[in-house]
């Protein structure tokens, strides 16, 4: 049975477009498509903090399903969290509803960073378990297995919450470049090894979120970061599944996120896709990059413009419709049903 869902898996829509390959149609996932937007989530969580979920994989696997279910988009994502192998390391980081991570004691000098141990694969069973589950739940459709980037955490980690400027993080760089690079070379090896027990529990697709790396330059990109990312997505260039990048405000940075080892690189709405493939280059597939808040419109102005994504993502030799960023609480799911139908229905014909 393994064999035959392994040869499911590898055929479907998703995992093809990564690659480049023929297409039935355009495949869709909606970045943060389990969440507050849906009425049986809030109902399911109503009463257990985040991380407690997320170590819980009967509940892991509901979540994740739930806008498979609704949507019929054509991947599920595990319903988990950037922060997870963080904790797992022991951090003392929490979830705080509307504001995001929050760390207790920021790591802001050489010393700090030893807190920060190796992550071993036993730290994060109950992910191993939620994989395996969910992947044996959702039958045909394929899981996407994710983990944070080194900058995007170490962001977290030394601002101790989330952050506009980023001005703390940046101190460290500029200011004690060896304790950064210390700090993300542990980012990387643990990202890894969060990726690894994903892979090995079944997942078809990988995504490496560098979330808030836009606040960089190229040139300060290229020094400080990418050898971070580059250790982890290139380690996973022989797992047999396709590595999505992604980062907000990355218009400048396409290039290099999809030289640190991408299969497939993730735009953010200020990007046209034609353009982003010109910048990625001809050998990897893109995703996204509809503006989430163009939901909030009526009808015919979404129309439009899933449309114009699609016709631009016929640059790229593989397009995954996504979302710029992630799903807004407010949106409506009914429409992001009718955006998968859409969707499926104009590319039809696109790709084979
Ligand atoms: O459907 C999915 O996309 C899967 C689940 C997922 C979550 N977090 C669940 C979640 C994924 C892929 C993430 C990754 C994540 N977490 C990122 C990278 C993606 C991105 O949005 O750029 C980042 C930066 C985080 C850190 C984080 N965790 C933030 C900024 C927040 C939002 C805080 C808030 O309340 O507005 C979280 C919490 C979080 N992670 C929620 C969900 C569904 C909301 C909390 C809740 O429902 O109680």
């Amino acid at each position: 049975m393994g064999a035959m869902t392994t040869k499911t898996l590898t055929d479907s829509a998703l995992v093809r477009a990564a690659r480049g390959q023929d297409v039935p149609h355009t495949p869709v996932w909606f970045m943060r498509q389990a969440g507050r937007s849906l009425p049986e989530y809030r109902e399911l969580r109503a009463g257990i903090g985040m991380l407690d979920t997320i170590r819980r994989p009967d509940l892991v696997a509901e979540i994740t399903l739930q806008p498979v279910r609704r949507h019929g988009v054509d991947a599920g994502i595990l319903f988990s969290d950037i922060v997870v192998p963080l904790a797992a390391a022991g951090v003392d980081v929490d979830i705080v509803a509307g504001t995001g991570p929050v760390v207790a004691e920021p790591i802001r000098a050489a010393q700090d960073v030893a807190r920060l141990r190796r992550l071993e694969p036993v730290d994060v069973s109950y992910v191993d378990e939620a994989v395996r589950l969910t992947v044996a739940e959702l039958g045909d459709t394929p899981l996407i297995g994710f983990a944070g980037a080194p900058f995007t955490l170490a962001s977290y980690l030394v601002e101790g919450g989330p952050s506009r400027n980023h001005a703390k993080t940046k101190a460290l760089m500029y200011g004690d470049p060896e304790t950064w690079h210390a700090l993300c070379a542990r980012l990387a090896e643990n990202a890894l090894t969060f990726l690894r027990v994903q892979i090995d529990a079944g997942v078809s697709a990988v995504q490496l979120f560098d979330s808030w790396v836009g606040a960089l330059s190229e040139a300060d990109y290229r020094r400080f970061v990418l050898p971070h990312s580059t250790a982890v997505l290139s380690a996973l260039a022989d797992a047999g599944v396709p590595r999505i990048h992604f980062g907000v405000h990355s218009g400048e940075l396409l290039g290099a996120m999809g030289e640190a080892g991408a299969d497939v690189v993730g735009v953010d709405w200020r990007t046209p896709l034609d353009v982003a493939t010109g910048r990625i280059g001809p050998d990897k597939a893109v995703q996204g990059n509809l503006d989430p808040c163009v939901l909030l419109a009526p009808w015919e102005v979404i129309e439009v413009e899933v449309r114009r994504v699609l016709d631009q993502g016929r640059a790229a030799p593989g397009h995954i419709f996504n979302l710029g960023h992630g799903v807004l609480p407010e949106i409506d799911p009914a429409v992001l049903t009718r955006v998968t139908e859409l969707v499926h229905e104009h590319s039809v014909g696109f790709r084979g």
